[in-house]
C-alpha cells in the first residue's frame, strides 16, 4: 500500500519534472485550453475562473492583491453585497482548505455556494488564496518556477503571514476595526495558528466559524493519510532532491487526470476518490457539482504543507514545522518544534464538524475545542453521513450548515 502511494506520488512528480526539463508543453498548455474543453464537453463552470463565474451568475466582484511581509502577492476576491442599500456589517472572509482555491466557495452555483449566499444576504464577502496556489503563485522577488525558496512554506507560514496580511488589508480597505472569520479543513489550521503566534490579531476577529477544523490529528480515521504519513518525511527527501517544491497543482497530472475523468465518471472516480480519503458518502453530492469541483480542486500547493500534516499525525501534538535538530535551533532556538498554544486564541470560535469526517475527527475536535480560549459552540451537523466536503457543495449545506452562521452573524448585530 505505502510503495503505492509512494509511486503514483513520486510518478507525477517527477513526469513533470522531466517534461518540464525537455520543454514540452503537454502539461504545461492543457489547463488553459478552453477550446479543447470545450470540444470535449466539459461542463463550462469547471474551467471559468472566480471572476467570471461569479459575472455568470449576476453577482459584481472585485480582484484585490494583498502582498505579505516576506513578499508573497496573494489574490483576494471580493463579492459585492446584493443589497442596494450601502451595508454596514462587517466583512467576512472565507478562507479555502489544502490544494484548493477561493473558488470552491461558489463553484456550486447560487443555490450552495456559500459565497452568494452571504452577498444575497447583504454581506461584503471576501474570499484570498493562499500563498503557492493556482490565483497567488507570485512573489516580488523569488520566482515560483526556478526558485525552490519560493516553496519553503507550509500553513505555519499561511498562518503567521497570509492571515494578518489578509485581515490587514480587508479591515482596511473596508474601514472597519473587526470581521468575521469562515475557514475550511486547512483554511482552520491557518488560524489557528495565526491566533496563537500572533495573538494581537484576535481582537480584529468579531466571530469564527470552522468547517472541518484541523489541528490535532492524533485520530484521523482515514487510511490514506495515515499511510502517507509514516512516509512523508522520505518524499520530502526526494522532492527536494528533485527540486521540486510544488505539488498537486493546477499544471500537474493529477489535477489533469482527475478534471478528465470527473467529466465523464464523477461519482465513479471522484465520489471513489473522496470516499476512501474523507469518508465521503458516493452521492451526496451531484455528479455535476463534483465534475465541476474537481476542475478547481488541486489548485497547487508546497511539498512542505504536506510533510507538516504528515508530521502532525506522526506526533500527535499540534506544533510547528519540524526543520530537524539544527534547523530548529536556528528558527526556533529549541532542539525540538514548540506547540502552538491554542490558549492564546481568545477571539470567539465556533466549530463544525461531521460525524463521518475521516479527517477531521470528533475525538481530535475534542481535543482542540478543550484548550481554546473562548468557544462558543461546538456544533455537530445532524446527519450521520455528513464528512469533510459536505459542507462546501451538499444541497443540504445551506440548510443543516449556513442557516446555523446566518443566525449567528444576525445576533452579533454587526
Ligand atoms: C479571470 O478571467 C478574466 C477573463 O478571462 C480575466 O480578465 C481575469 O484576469 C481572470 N482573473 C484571474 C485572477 O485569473
Ligand atoms: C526553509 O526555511 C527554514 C527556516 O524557516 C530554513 O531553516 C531552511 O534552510 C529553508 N530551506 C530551504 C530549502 O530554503
Ligand atoms: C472610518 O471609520 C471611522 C469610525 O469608525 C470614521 O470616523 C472615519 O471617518 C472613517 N473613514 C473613512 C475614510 O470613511
Ligand atoms: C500559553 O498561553 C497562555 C496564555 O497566554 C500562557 O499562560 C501559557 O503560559 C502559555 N503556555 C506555554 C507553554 O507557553
Amino acid at each position: 500500500m505505502k510503495k503505492v502511494i509512494f509511486f503514483i506520488l513520486c510518478l507525477q512528480e517527477v513526469c513533470r519534472a522531466s517534461l518540464l526539463r525537455q520543454k514540452t508543453l503537454l502539461t504545461y498548455s492543457l489547463p488553459e485550453n478552453r477550446h479543447l474543453k470545450r470540444a470535449l464537453g466539459y461542463t463550462e463552470d469547471t474551467y471559468l475562473n472566480f471572476t467570471e463565474l461569479a459575472t455568470k451568475y449576476r453577482y459584481s466582484s472585485e480582484e484585490h492583491t494583498v502582498i505579505t511581509e516576506d513578499g508573497y502577492v496573494l489574490k483576494v476576491f471580493r463579492i459585492l453585497s446584493k443589497c442596494k442599500s450601502f451595508s454596514a456589517s462587517l466583512p467576512i472572509i472565507l478562507m479555502h482548505g489544502l490544494y484548493d482555491s477561493s473558488d470552491l466557495w461558489i463553484l456550486s452555483g447560487p443555490q450552495t455556494g456559500l459565497g452568494y449566499i452571504l452577498a444575497n444576504n447583504c454581506y461584503d464577502v471576501w474570499v484570498p488564496n493562499h500563498r503557492g496556489n493556482w490565483y497567488s503563485r507570485k512573489h516580488l522577488t523569488l520566482d515560483p518556477n526556478k526558485d525552490i525558496e519560493f516553496w519553503n512554506f507550509s500553513f505555519d507560514e499561511h498562518g503567521y503571514f497570509d492571515i494578518p496580511a489578509i485581515i490587514d488589508y480587508v479591515t482596511e480597505v473596508t474601514n472597519k476595526s473587526k470581521l468575521f472569520y469562515v475557514g475550511h479543513s486547512q483554511g482552520t489550521t491557518d488560524y489557528f495558528v495565526a491566533m496563537s503566534l500572533r495573538p494581537e490579531y484576535n481582537n480584529k476577529i468579531q466571530l469564527s466559524f470552522h468547517l472541518a477544523p484541523i489541528a490535532w490529528m492524533k485520530n484521523i480515521i482515514s487510511p490514506i493519510p495515515k499511510s502517507i504519513a509514516e512516509i512523508t518525511n522520505e518524499i520530502k527527501v526526494i522532492l527536494d532532491f528533485l527540486g521540486i517544491g510544488e505539488v498537486f497543482a493546477r499544471r500537474q497530472l493529477s489535477h489533469i487526470i482527475l478534471e478528465f475523468f470527473c467529466q465523464y465518471v464523477p461519482q465513479l472516480v471522484c465520489g471513489t476518490g473522496l470516499a476512501i480519503t474523507t469518508g465521503f458518502l458516493k452521492g451526496s453530492v451531484s455528479s455535476r457539482i463534483l465534475a465541476v469541483a474537481f476542475g478547481h480542486l488541486f489548485a497547487g500547493s508546497s511539498g512542505k504543507t504536506f510533510a507538516h500534516f504528515g508530521q502532525l499525525i506522526q506526533s500527535k501534538n499540534f506544533q510547528r514545522y519540524d526543520e530537524g535538530k539544527i534547523g530548529n535551533l536556528k528558527k526556533y532556538g529549541m532542539e525540538m518544534p514548540p506547540q502552538y498554544n491554542i490558549s492564546k486564541i481568545v477571539s470567539p470560535v465556533i466549530l463544525i464538524c461531521g460525524q463521518n469526517d475521516w479527517v477531521s475527527s470528533l475525538r481530535d475536535v475534542d481535543e482542540l475545542s478543550s484548550r481554546l480560549g473562548n468557544l462558543i459552540e461546538t456544533y455537530v451537523v445532524p446527519k450521520p453521513t455528513w464528512s469533510h466536503n459536505n459542507y462546501l457543495w451538499d444541497l443540504e449545506a445551506p440548510k443543516l450548515v449556513f442557516k446555523k452562521i446566518l443566525d449567528y452573524l444576525r445576533r452579533s448585530g454587526t
